[in-house]
């Protein structure tokens, strides 16, 4: 029989409780519903509201639910709709008259949004860790080829010559703005709804700041309607495993690219990477395709959330239910992502006569030369003019920029001299990038430095 049943006198239809139901999905938020239990009866016994003895009876049966849970020795009833009043129901059938009091001065409402925050808090917590794995596999093959010269590409063309550690290193100042974000939503998520009741709080002496403090939580949300009825912490959960899901992609994408025959720059060890059923040759990067793919359902979660926020009237409905399971995905994805992806970049092997012979192309350097002029006193434009017709002639006369003699060069260039011919070197271009934040081998020395103290490599 339903916890809820008082006012009704015919039971539910079966498809209600199957539409209705949430436990399949919110089992997972077992540890925080008893945490937040426990500390709800502490506090009721400390207000006098409940006796001593009853609150230690319901504290002793929460945790032999807990030790149940853990072991598998614990049946979910799908009639009990969610894990609330699975749990509620357990421990009254397990130590009788104390069980039926603690739901005092407590509702569904603020007891599932105070589950939520501490889940929330505690994935919030293994998401950083993993992103610094992630740093960590990235700074490692930094530093392991830390003079590695490849072509860097806007447009995906060929733009300027830069270290491949540097390329490597952006991505580890995204997942730093990705940590700092999740840091950042835990301090907003951290308050405790425990004690709005369902809507408006209680007419018991309830000590609100009491639980927020047992359980861990910087303060009490100060509004009873906000803290049942809102679910922004979710939305800006789902909005931070978006962005470091988007990260993820791109650097997929990258390491798609380098894998492939065209560029040849990487290799992946098999343990990481696929065949085919049909074409014995393949080798193919399906973590990289697959966190790629997976990202776009990450993305659909977050969009899924706002929706079913977006006309909701204050406090709760049962709509809000709907936040968990695109919520649990998202974390289960973006976690799994990270784990699979760090581990494979630490299987990564760079083919440096690959990089090395893109990076060869003297186009890479045309810039080189046009700020070469500049520091002879040519303004820039003129200067990007004047090798941007040089370019056009080589292009025109099927040779690269270096096999133009001075001559040649003169009728685009007329400052040019000998010294422009040896510009054309990717090591040296790198190397003249030495302005802080640039690619050249000093200052990527630095930033490798710094990530490895910083990451405890
Ligand atoms: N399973 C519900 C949810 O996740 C718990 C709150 C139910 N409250 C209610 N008034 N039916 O939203």
């Amino acid at each position: 029989m339903a916890l809820w049943s008082g006012r009704f006198s015919e039971g539910t239809d079966s498809l209600v409780q199957q539409f209705t139901q949430s436990i399949s999905y919110d089992k997972r938020l077992y540890p925080f519903d008893i945490q937040g239990s426990k500390a709800h009866a502490q506090m009721l016994a400390k207000q006098g509201i409940i006796s001593q003895n009853d609150a230690d009876e319901i504290i002793k049966g929460l945790d032999q639910i807990l030790q149940d849970i853990n072991d598998g020795n614990f049946e979910f009833d799908e009639a009990l709709e969610d894990i609330h009043m699975n749990i509620e129901a357990r421990l009254t059938e397990r130590i009788g008259a104390p069980g039926a009091k603690l739901h005092t001065g407590r509702s569904r409402n603020d007891q599932v949004a105070t589950d939520e925050r501490l889940y929330l808090r505690f994935e919030a917590d293994q998401t950083v860790e993993l992103i610094r794995d992630m740093q960590r596999s990235l700074v490692s093959l930094a530093d392991k080829y830390r003079a590695l010269i490849m072509p860097g590409f806007t447009h995906l063309q060929h733009a300027q010559p830069v270290l491949f550690a540097h390329h490597l290193l952006a991505y580890v100042e995204m997942l730093e703005r990705d940590i700092e974000r999740f840091q950042d939503a835990r301090k907003r998520l951290n308050r405790s709804p425990l004690g709005a009741g369902a809507i408006a709080g209680s007419t018991l002496p309830l000590d609100r700041n009491y639980t927020a403090k047992l359980l861990g939580f910087d303060d009490i949300l100060h509004n009873s309607m906000d803290a049942v009825g809102d679910r922004d912490y979710i939305v800006e959960f789902l909005a931070d495993l978006a962005i470091v899901a988007m990260h993820l992609s791109r650097l997929s994408e990258d390491i798609i690219l380098w894998f492939s025959q065209e560029f040849g720059f990487i290799g992946l060890g098999d343990a990481f990477t696929t065949g085919s059923s049909l074409m014995p040759q393949k080798k193919n990067p399906d973590v990289a395709e697959l966190t790629r793919g997976k990202t776009g359902r990450v993305y659909g979660h977050l969009i899924a959330m706002l929706t079913t926020l977006k006309g909701l009237p204050l406090t709760y409905n049962r709509d809000l239910q709907e936040d968990k399971e695109g919520l649990f995905d998202a974390i289960d994805t973006v976690k799994l992502s990270l784990a699979t992806m760090s581990a494979m970049l630490g299987t990564l092997t760079a083919n440096e006569k690959a990089m090395a012979k893109a990076a060869a192309d003297p186009a890479l350097e045309a810039t080189d030369l046009a700020e070469w002029l500049v520091k002879q006193g040519v303004p820039f434009r003129d200067a990007h003019h004047q090798v941007g017709a040089f370019v056009g002639f080589c292009a025109r006369n099927g040779i690269a920029l270096n096999a133009a003699s001075l001559e040649d060069m003169r009728k685009s260039i007329p400052a040019a001299t000998e010294e422009c011919l040896k510009l054309f070197n990717a090591s040296s271009s790198v190397n003249a990038r030495s302005l802080e934040g640039g690619t050249a081998t000093v200052r990527v020395g630095e930033q490798i430095d710094r990530w490895k103290k910083a990451l405890g490599l």
